[in-house]
């Protein structure tokens, strides 16, 4: 009760400044900011999202898109579209730890067997419920955008968990990465996006972990010269945007928009696999860092160790969601 109390509160600050539409005769302007390059698949998306709207919205709808952080970094960006400074986003789920624990689930390590178990736990009824589990503080869920499956980069070659001990490695803010890197006697330290190559090419951290996509239009393989393909976890996205002003758009331009949305999702979530073993091919053609093939059995001491993070956080994420996600490493 105090907690929905407290979270409608946060809603109505967080709504004051929602939008009204565009003065008579203007197009509505969506600013969408991300903070990866346009070449990755989220940064593709974004890019396709503006074009389809540019052929079928014209002078209804102008997308405006700003990669890389330009106009807002990770640490800024949910403020500003309760703020209405930007109407358009589609942050990594561990960046929505603040607002709800259950998005953790995509979080847990070995959770999904492969991309495609993620995509069918996308389709499934609990996941597009998540997509509504913002909702107490005006986020509204549109769709899941997949990046790639995470891969760990260090400066020391990974092969045991046991080579990850003592080392810190860069992390979002997520509870449940810190506690995926603790389980290997590592520790982490919680970086913006926009500060992981210079972190590690300066040392303040030895590792981090990402899709291919994110290591090579970063260019950290430069400042990483061992990358384990460990397939650990994966990199998803929730596009989102402020519940207020999507619902201030008449009801026939949302749809049409909707439906957009919709092909570029598909789209998007066709491709990243593809994006990401173009990447991966790229990083081991410039030679600056060493492939790390895990056998099954090297790979199940890593499991074996971060495994126990399913418990811990099993209260707070909901086991009935961990089943679901689970269930969808079975196709049916
Ligand atoms: C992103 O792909 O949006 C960035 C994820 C991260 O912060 O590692």
């Amino acid at each position: 009760m105090f907690r929905s109390c407290v979270a409608a509160a946060v809603a109505a600050l967080y709504v004051l400044a929602a939008p009204a539409m565009a003065a008579d005769g203007e197009p509505v302007v969506i600013r969408f900011a991300h903070v990866v390059a346009d070449d990755t698949p989220k940064g593709k998306g974004a890019l396709l999202l503006k074009k389809l709207v540019e052929e079928r919205l014209a002078g209804k709808v102008r997308v405006e898109v700003y990669p890389n952080s330009t106009l807002v970094g990770d640490a800024e960006e949910m403020q500003a579209l309760f703020d209405n400074k930007v109407q358009l986003l589609a942050p990594s789920m561990s960046k929505f730890a603040p607002y709800t624990k259950k998005l953790q689930v995509f979080d847990l390590p070995f959770l999904f067997d492969d991309a495609e178990a993620l995509q069918r736990f996308q389709k499934r009824d609990t996941a597009r419920q998540l997509l509504r589990s913002m909702a107490d503080y005006g986020v509204y869920g549109l769709a899941y955008w997949n990046n790639g499956l995470k891969q760990l980069s260090a400066t020391t070659a990974l092969r045991t968990p046991s080579d990850a001990s003592g080392l810190a490695f860069r992390i979002q803010p997520s509870p449940v990465l810190e506690a995926q890197f603790a389980a290997v006697d590592a520790t982490s330290v919680v970086l913006p996006f926009a500060k992981v190559y210079e972190s590690l090419k300066a040392g303040v951290v030895q590792g981090a972990e990402n899709p291919w996509s994110n290591i090579l239009s970063q260019n950290m393989h430069s400042v990483q010269p061992y990358i384990t393909e460990s397939n650990h976890g994966v990199l998803d996205y929730m596009l989102i945007t402020n519940n207020e002003f999507w619902l201030s758009m008449p009801f026939a331009l949302r749809s049409e928009l909707e439906g957009i949305i919709l092909e570029v999702t598909q789209a998007v979530n066709r491709e990243a696999a593809a994006v990401n073993q173009r990447d991966r091919e790229r990083i081991l053609a410039s030679g600056s860092s060493q492939l790390i093939t895990l056998t099954t059995e090297e790979r199940q001491l890593w499991r074996d160790k971060m495994l126990p993070i399913w418990n811990a956080y099993e209260a707070d994420i909901g086991a009935d969601v961990i089943r679901a996600a689970t269930t969808a490493n079975r196709r049916r």
